[in-house]
């Protein structure tokens, strides 16, 4: 009797071993993608009063975690450069005095757009901030982040590639009340998808500014750069790559050393982020590699065990959509990323969803036809989240048979949250649309790659 329940435990475990790794999901969805949401949408609302702050949103100011950016745009006039700040049950109020500058594209001006930054902020501490000091004012709030160290949990959210449809607004909707609450974003590239519209029609940049804020202005968004930041249009006079993009948004990019905001890190809480530019030059000698080499040395993985990096382009993708896009920067990139024992790579750009295993294709010289991934504990996990919901729809001709190195799959809108427990653990989920807010469509126990390098990535997709 027991030797029966033995075996049939074995054939069953061997099942699961076969069906391990190489997961297409089955679920079934409905496939029309949305239009933008008009603009008469609420979301779109423009903030009332005189001059009134609108686009509110902000961002991490330095490295360590103890400075913010705070972004706004004024329609009428200049107004007040000035935030007013407070700790949480503080009356002591605090000032900051930022820039303000308008563009043109094409036919397009903008309205003033403010940043400013707010710096020698107290750690794991709530402020509330003000802007529109003097005509109307707008108050908002947001958490610095805990100490840097090896085990603060911290839970990071992630969103790709949302543009502003009506399933844009269901998943940031979703990814707001997710019960596991994501304390700050990192967004893997294309935000507004204003290029999409005649002369790239910077309105649509106004607008999806409106339309975040409601999740912007409160917690920060960590920007990476997609190819819908380009704006390259010049046949409209507009040859300047990722205007529209460097005007709105800002990034500490000086504060870790970098020359462009489009590569730059982060340290936050127990993690060390390092954010790369697809769309801007990485081969060797160019400032990206430059500085990408010399950023690997500086993380210390006693004070941040977390090591996450952040591109728009995916190296591994098996999708039919953007195929192999990503690969000359793996071909640069990819011996460091498994030197360094990078723990996640998460990316954009295919509007679908899908993980990898810890797979790594750094053998090849040329010569010795050693060209396929192999399985390597040292290598990251890749995660392609451009699932946010944008115009273009989704992404659903995958390559088959599914490569090997493709754990999970699956051609649906959401957002992620990774989870950082401790210097050994952080738990990951992908949570689809369609799903309610704490269903998780794939999930993942992490474990730290210096740490707890352990071989069992207890996953699940469903
Ligand atoms: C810009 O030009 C387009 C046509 O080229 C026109 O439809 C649009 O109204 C113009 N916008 C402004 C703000 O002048
Ligand atoms: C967007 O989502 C919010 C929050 O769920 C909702 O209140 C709003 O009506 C939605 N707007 C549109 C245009 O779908
Ligand atoms: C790494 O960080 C730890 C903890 O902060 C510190 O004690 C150690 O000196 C650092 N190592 C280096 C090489 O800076
Ligand atoms: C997706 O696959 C279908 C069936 O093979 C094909 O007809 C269609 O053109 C493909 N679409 C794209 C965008 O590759
Ligand atoms: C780290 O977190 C995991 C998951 O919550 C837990 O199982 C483990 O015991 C923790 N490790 C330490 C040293 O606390
Ligand atoms: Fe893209």
């Amino acid at each position: 009797m027991d030797s029966v329940v033995v075996v049939l435990f074995m054939l069953l475990n061997s099942l699961v071993m076969f069906s391990n790794g190489g997961i297409t999901s089955k679920y079934v969805r409905k496939f029309e993608g949305t239009p933008d949401m008009p603009l008469d949408s609420d979301v779109f609302q423009v903030p009332c009063g005189y001059n009134a702050p609108q686009q509110v949103h902000i961002t991490q100011g330095d490295v360590e975690g103890k400075a913010v950016i705070v972004s706004w745009v004024t329609q009428e006039a200049t107004g007040s450069n000035t935030v007013l700040y407070w700790r949480e049950n503080s009356c002591k109020k605090l000032q900051a005095h930022g820039k303000s500058k308008t563009y043109k594209f094409y036919n397009y001006t903008s309205g003033h757009i403010h940043h400013c930054f707010i710096r020698n902020l107290e750690y794991d501490t709530k402020y509330h901030y003000v802007v529109g000091v003097g005509q109307t004012e707008r108050q908002f709030w947001f958490f610095t982040p805990p100490e840097i160290g090896p085990d603060v949990p911290y839970t990071f959210g992630l969103i790709g590639d949302l543009g502003q449809t009506f399933d844009s607004n269901l998943t940031l909707t979703h990814y707001e009340n997710n019960p596991t609450k994501g304390q700050t974003l990192l967004y893997v590239g294309d935000l507004s998808y204003a290029d999409t519209y005649p002369n790239h029609d910077n309105t649509r940049w106004d607008s999806w500014g409106r339309f975040v804020e409601r999740s912007t202005a409160y917690q920060p968004w960590i920007w990476t750069a997609g190819n819908h930041e380009l704006d390259f249009a010049p046949k409209l006079g507009e040859a300047k790559p990722f205007k529209p993009f460097t005007r709105r948004y800002r990034t500490p990019h000086k504060a870790s050393g970098s020359t462009e905001s489009f590569w730059y890190s982060i340290k936050r809480g127990p993690a060390y982020i390092i954010v790369l530019a697809s769309y801007s030059a990485y081969g060797k000698y160019t400032p990206q590699y430059t500085w990408l080499e010399e950023e690997f040395p500086k993380v210390n993985r006693t004070e941040t065990p977390w090591l996450i990096v952040l591109m728009h382009s995916p190296w591994y993708n098996s999708y039919d959509y953007h195929y192999m896009e990503g690969e000359t920067m793996r071909v640069m990139y990819e011996p460091w990323f498994v030197k360094n024992k990078v723990d996640v790579v998460f990316a954009g750009h295919v509007h679908a969803y899908e993980r990898s295993e810890r797979i790594s294709n750094i053998a090849y010289n040329v010569v010795n036809g050693l060209c396929s991934p192999v399985k390597d504990q040292s290598a990251p996990v890749y995660i392609t989240i451009g699932d946010g919901g944008n115009l273009e729809g989704l992404a659903t001709n995958m390559t088959e048979p599914q490569p090997k190195y493709s754990a999970f799959r699956e051609a649906s809108f959401g957002h992620a949250i990774f989870s950082i427990k401790n210097r050994t653990h952080a738990y990951y989920g992908w949570h689809r649309n369609q799903d309610g807010y704490a269903v998780k469509g794939d999930s993942m126990w992490f474990h730290n790659r210096v740490w707890h390098p352990i071989d069992k990535s207890s996953s699940s997709g469903s």
